[in-house]
């Protein structure tokens, strides 16, 4: 389909459909990224919560069942350094909790599993050699990453800010994901920790195209053809969307999660430090309200996440990240595949008819 105005990533990436399925840790899995890249779109794989043989077994799956190109996902951040104080200040703030639920206040703290790009996982890019690696929270070190792209792999990676994306060209991204305050997950922010300065997806994305050489792909809040349409016209050259296929059978939510999306009102959501220690946008519940949803108390990312578990085990509801973006209440029950298409052919619709 080459009628879209702008070709430039459907040309980088060599897909059919400038439709990215955002990869969404803990929520894709190999079946809806197969579902996405053979519907013509480019399905992404989220390797954050992963071990290196659980990724590999994934890719291989996806490699089975189809041909066409596919991105995989890594978060690359500092892993903090250990912080005793930090960690008995937040177990201690969450402790009412532990006595209400009546879960074991004493037992070790679980430690939370959001892994970043190391050796390990660029092996496995070396020998799987995806078509497209995604980076979040900016991009690993130069070695890792001249690795990467000696496998021939596209890079691409979320900029939340016009200065953030400047640097991700700066430094060798084929293509920038700009990531509105829309978005649900994590904000992939790097250059700075300012909330206050984060910016949505209508001023974000023509600022970056016109900051930029490199194609941008606009992520957050699109959920229809509306938004496909939108984001074409503010210059994106493709669109990555989330939330959306979080309403697809492929997608792997909890049933409190699947629950919230469904019946929570479209205000109703906010970025919270809590589950993790980084600003992630999700819908509201019981401690995002009581606590926060930012609190000072919580520790580095990914640390804070630990001493929640066992309040999530008693009451998933109230004490897990129920990550969504703002449009989360435009999503509609439909298969990976058909989202994709009616995304690309019905957005495609709108922006030839627009005049
Ligand atoms: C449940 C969920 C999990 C996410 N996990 C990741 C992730 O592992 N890596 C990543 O780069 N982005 C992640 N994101 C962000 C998405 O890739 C994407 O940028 C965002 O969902 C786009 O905004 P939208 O949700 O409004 O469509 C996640 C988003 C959601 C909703």
């Amino acid at each position: 389909m080459k009628q879209w105005p702008d070709t430039r990533i459907l040309d980088l990436l060599g897909i059919e459909l400038p439709i990215i399925q955002a990869p969404m840790a803990g929520a894709t899995n190999s079946s809806m990224v197969i579902a996405a890249c053979n519907a013509g779109g480019l399905g992404s794989m989220p390797a954050a919560m992963l071990s290196t043989e659980q990724l590999r077994e994934e890719l291989k799956t996806i490699r089975q069942h189809t041909q066409h190109p596919i991105n995989v996902n890594f978060f690359c951040h500092q892993p903090p350094a250990a912080d005793e104080q930090r960690a008995k200040e937040w177990k201690d703030l969450l402790q009412p909790y532990y006595q209400e639920l009546g879960a074991d206040f004493e037992a070790p703290t679980p430690v939370s599993n959001r892994a970043p790009f190391d050796h390990a996982a660029c092996e496995v890019i070396e020998a799987l050699r995806p078509e497209v690696v995604s980076f979040h929270f900016a991009l690993p070190e130069k070695s890792l990453l001249d690795r990467v792209k000696a496998t021939g792999a596209k890079v691409l990676s979320s900029a939340t800010t016009v200065a953030e994306a400047v640097w991700l060209e700066q430094h060798g991204c084929d293509a920038i994901i700009a990531m509105g305050y829309e978005a649900g997950g994590h904000r992939g922010m790097f250059l700075n920790d300012d909330l206050s300065s984060q910016v949505g997806t209508f001023a974000l994305v023509p600022q970056v195209v016109d900051a930029v050489k490199v194609p941008v792909i606009a992520a957050g809040g699109i959920a229809d053809a509306r938004g496909v349409a939108a984001a074409f016209m503010l210059g994106a050259s493709a669109v990555q969307v989330g939330t959306a296929y979080l309403f697809t059978p492929e997608a792997k939510v909890s049933a409190s999660h699947h629950k919230a999306l469904r019946t929570a009102k479209e205000s109703e959501t906010a970025v919270t430090n809590l589950f993790t220690g980084r600003p992630a946008r999700g819908i509201l519940n019981r401690v995002m309200r009581e606590l926060g949803p930012m609190s000072a108390k919580a520790p580095a990312f990914p640390l804070a996440g630990g001493a929640l578990m066992p309040l999530r085990a008693k009451d998933e509801a109230d004490f897990s990240n129920l990550w969504a973006g703002q449009a989360f209440t435009l999503g509609v029950e439909m298969s990976t595949a058909q989202l994709t298409r009616k995304l690309a052919e019905e957005g495609l619709e709108r922006l030839l008819n627009r005049a």
